[in-house]
């Protein structure tokens, strides 16, 4: 394998994803939406995707324009392997080429104790969580024929456990393993994998959660700032880190998981 000179190369042109093909899962609104306007600012040809098709077309319209044409968008749920083909072909039919995937669609709907969770419940978590992204990494390193880059969003749950997550916090654990796995199996093909784990962002899947809790007496505000840093993480925080992740800025990073925690896991 030729050794790559990447400290040959100046910063801009590390950071630049200028000519590259990108698809965001789950893009529609909070960290997948400013996934999106990073990887688009930074100069790549974005396909925005969600299970919400109208969201994803409303993200894709507002998108810094790119070289290579308009954004576009496509409705995907990733549970659905038919739609994950048609968004990985889409992509690769505009440039020839597909070089980015990030996995960020996730769910993480109020749960409960282990020892009274359903049967149900579990299998929707690890069936979008897991299997989910790994269907998609699958159909898009089918496609990576020149190389390139998957992120998976994961969690800082997937490295701490904490009562009452334990179906979300077991997918993520899953994703962070994936991504080792997935990692050994692409380094060949030319494809790096690389997870994202971030603590609690506010974002408008956070809010759903946390607002119940705040008619009970919670305060969001301090709920969210309990970090080192003693501010809520907001998506960009963690767009940022998927942009490095996915340049070339990241050439030698593959099979980890990077945390996005503002030192959670640090202490506290
Ligand atoms: N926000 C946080 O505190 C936080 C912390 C750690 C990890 N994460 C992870 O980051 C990712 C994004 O989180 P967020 O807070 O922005 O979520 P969000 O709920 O605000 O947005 C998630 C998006 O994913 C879409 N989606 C859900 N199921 C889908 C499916 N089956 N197929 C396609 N799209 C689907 C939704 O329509 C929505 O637009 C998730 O994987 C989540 O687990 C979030």
């Amino acid at each position: 394998m030729a050794i790559a000179d990447f400290s040959a190369r100046s910063l801009s042109e590390l950071w630049s994803l200028e000519g590259r093909s990108a698809v965001v899962t789950g893009a529609a609104r909070g960290i997948g939406a400013a996934v999106a306007h990073r990887l688009a600012e930074a100069g790549a040809s974005v396909l925005v995707t969600d299970v919400d098709g109208e969201g994803a077309a409303a993200v894709a319209a507002e998108l810094p324009p790119s070289p290579a044409g308009p954004h576009r968008s496509l409705r995907v749920d990733i549970t659905d392997t038919g739609s994950l083909v048609a968004a990985a072909d889409m992509a690769l039919e505009r440039s020839g080429r597909l070089d980015i995937w990030v996995n960020n669609a996730g769910i993480y709907p109020a749960t409960g104790p282990a020892i009274d969770a359903a049967d149900d419940f579990i299998d929707r978590m690890l069936s979008v969580n897991v299997r989910g992204t790994f269907a998609a990494a699958r159909e898009a390193a089918r496609r990576m024929t020149a190389g390139g880059v998957i992120v998976n969003l994961a969690s800082t749950t997937a490295f701490r456990a904490s009562a009452g997550i334990s179906a979300y916090s077991t997918s993520k654990h899953a994703v962070v393993g994936l991504t080792k796995c997935l990692a050994v199996e692409f380094a060949p093909l030319g494809i790096r994998v690389v997870g994202v784990a971030p603590t609690v962002i506010d974002t408008p899947g956070v809010r759903e959660q946390l607002d119940p809790l705040a008619k009970a007496g919670l305060d969001v505000g301090a709920a969210m700032a309990a970090n080192l840093l003693g501010r809520a993480g907001v998506a960009d925080d963690v767009a940022r880190v998927v942009l490095f992740a996915v340049s070339d800025m990241a050439a030698f990073v593959t099979g980890s998981t990077i945390p996005v925690d503002a030192g959670s896991l640090a202490g506290h």
